[in-house]
């Protein structure tokens, strides 16, 4: 595997700005429709009359990154992304769990195969990417804070990805590895998997009796 052996010695050289639009856009288009159905899944959240579905949102989160997080860690990513475990948010999920008194969702299992480089910048890359929309959902959700009924929300995870920005460096030691149309298909596929257990678990979360504050069926 090429790609593999490459990535062992990760180039310090920059990728272009176009390799990583061209990656960033192939990412986009191969796990978009995933991507589009989890938003609508979440609608009307930050324009909500209660965080009725900012609390599932927190829950799912923290059940997905309970468990993509330690399958990352144990991948080698790590030797690549030097800084790989430090980026982990699932703590942060848990305060705003705890502050919320929102009980955490059932564990989930992520058992996609990340021991290949391009497998596991796919699968990183949902975590990453996720940054981009929780920093427009973290302005959004802010203004609601002055709200009565806002007032015991906790936004620690949405606002972690205010500052500093991990997206753009990921991208470009990706694009260090992901050289072929071979390696991007595969991290499209890591990529897809991993969307699919945030679709699954918030599907999950609809179901789970109890482990929201009583206001939740508003949000539903
Ligand atoms: C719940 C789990 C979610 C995951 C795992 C997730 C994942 C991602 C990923 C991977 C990207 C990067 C796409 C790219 O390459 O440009 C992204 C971007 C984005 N997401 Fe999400 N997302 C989630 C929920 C949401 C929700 C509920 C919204 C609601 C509006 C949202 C809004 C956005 C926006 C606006 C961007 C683009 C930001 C930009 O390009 O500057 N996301 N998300």
């Amino acid at each position: 595997m090429i790609n593999d052996i490459s990535a062992a010695h990760p180039s310090t050289a920059p990728a272009s700005a176009a390799d990583l639009s061209a990656l960033r856009l192939r990412m986009r288009a191969g796990s978009g429709d995933r991507h589009q159905r989890l938003d609508v899944r979440f609608e009307g959240m930050h324009g909500a009359e209660t965080p009725a579905v900012y609390h599932r949102f927190v829950a799912v989160n923290e059940a997905c990154h309970a468990a993509i997080e330690p399958v990352l860690e144990r991948s080698r990513l790590c030797d690549v992304l030097l800084d790989w475990q430090s980026r982990n948010r699932t703590a942060l999920l848990r305060r705003d769990l705890d502050e919320m008194a929102v009980a955490p969702l059932p564990r989930m299992a992520f058992d996609y195969d990340v021991a290949g480089l391009p497998e596991a910048f796919g699968a990183g890359y949902v975590l990453e990417g996720s940054r981009l929309g929780a920093r427009y959902l973290h302005r959004m959700m802010r203004k609601r804070l002055v709200e009565p009924a806002f007032a015991g929300v906790s936004l620690l995870y949405l606002a972690s990805a205010d500052e500093p920005d991990h997206f753009r460096p990921f991208l470009a030691q990706a694009a260090h590895v992901l050289t072929t149309e071979a390696s991007r298909d595969r991290a499209v596929a890591a990529a897809n998997a991993a969307f699919d257990l945030f679709l699954e678990t918030e599907r999950i979360s609809r179901s789970v009796g109890g482990a929201f504050p009583a206001d939740v069926s508003q949000g539903f």
